[in-house]
């Protein structure tokens, strides 16, 4: 038997850092299905194919190999065997990756190897269509939001700690188109499933949004 929560929301939402801290609480796995999107835009971009060359990619993601290993309690990712957890993170690959995720060919490949990634786990799968298209029977469903603002300002930090040149308008650009282009593809657009929670964490901190979420899980599981 498993227990599965899913959390989806926008870019910036705080679903990595509040899903890692609620999973450290109550010792379940963790799983960042935007990660593996991420590996399909490097191996996209290494191999020099384009959104548009739909046999391209459907010969890369029928050899594409995406793991996901905790170690000392952070994840790391891997693609064909090569640890790709920094590069995965670039604004590179923050640009490009909407455009691939939106691709049906990827999609059809990857929902399936995050509904095995769950099996017999209790889990906690953070994404966009988590509520929605892979786990529609989630035991728990929660919908993450913030103010693009709030996102970009976050974001902004991140990025600066990490050493990146960057400026905040140049984040909330970016920010706002991601979003705006997860909102509105048409394959598992960014949606709020009918049963999730809805938390808006703009004036909330971490703890409060953690605290929040234990509680609702606390309450299924009971
Ligand atoms: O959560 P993230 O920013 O790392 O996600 C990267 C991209 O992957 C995001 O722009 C949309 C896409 N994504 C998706 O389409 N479905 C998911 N379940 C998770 C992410």
């Amino acid at each position: 038997m498993s227990f599965i929560v899913a959390i989806d929301g926008p870019a910036g939402s705080g679903k990595g850092t509040v899903t890692k801290l609620v999973a450290e609480k109550l010792g379940f796995i963790t799983i960042d299905t935007g990660a593996m999107y991420r590996c399909v835009t490097v191996e996209a971009l290494n191999k020099n194919i384009k959104p548009t060359e739909d046999e391209k990619i459907e010969e890369m993601m029928n050899k594409i190999s995406i793991e996901m290993k905790n170690q000392d309690g952070n994840q790391k990712v891997f693609l064909n065997g090569k640890d790709v957890t920094k590069e995965i993170r670039t604004s590179n690959i923050d640009k490009n990756v909407s455009a691939f995720s939106a691709l049906p060919i990827v999609r059809n490949k990857i929902t399936p190897m995050q509904r095995e990634m769950g099996q017999n786990e209790n889990v906690i799968m953070e994404g966009r269509d988590i509520g929605t298209v892979v786990f529609p029977n989630a035991n728990v469903k929660i919908y993450l939001d913030a103010s693009d603002e709030e996102i970009a300002k976050r974001r902004y930090k991140q990025n600066i700690e990490r050493g990146m040149k960057v400026t905040y308008k140049q984040v909330l650009e970016d920010i706002k188109r991601r979003n705006e282009y997860d909102l509105h593809r048409e394959i598992a657009p960014l949606k709020q499933a009918e049963d999730a929670i809805y938390i808006d964490s703009t004036n909330l901190t971490i703890d409060e949004v953690v605290e929040k979420i234990i509680g609702i899980i606390k309450e299924k599981a009971n």
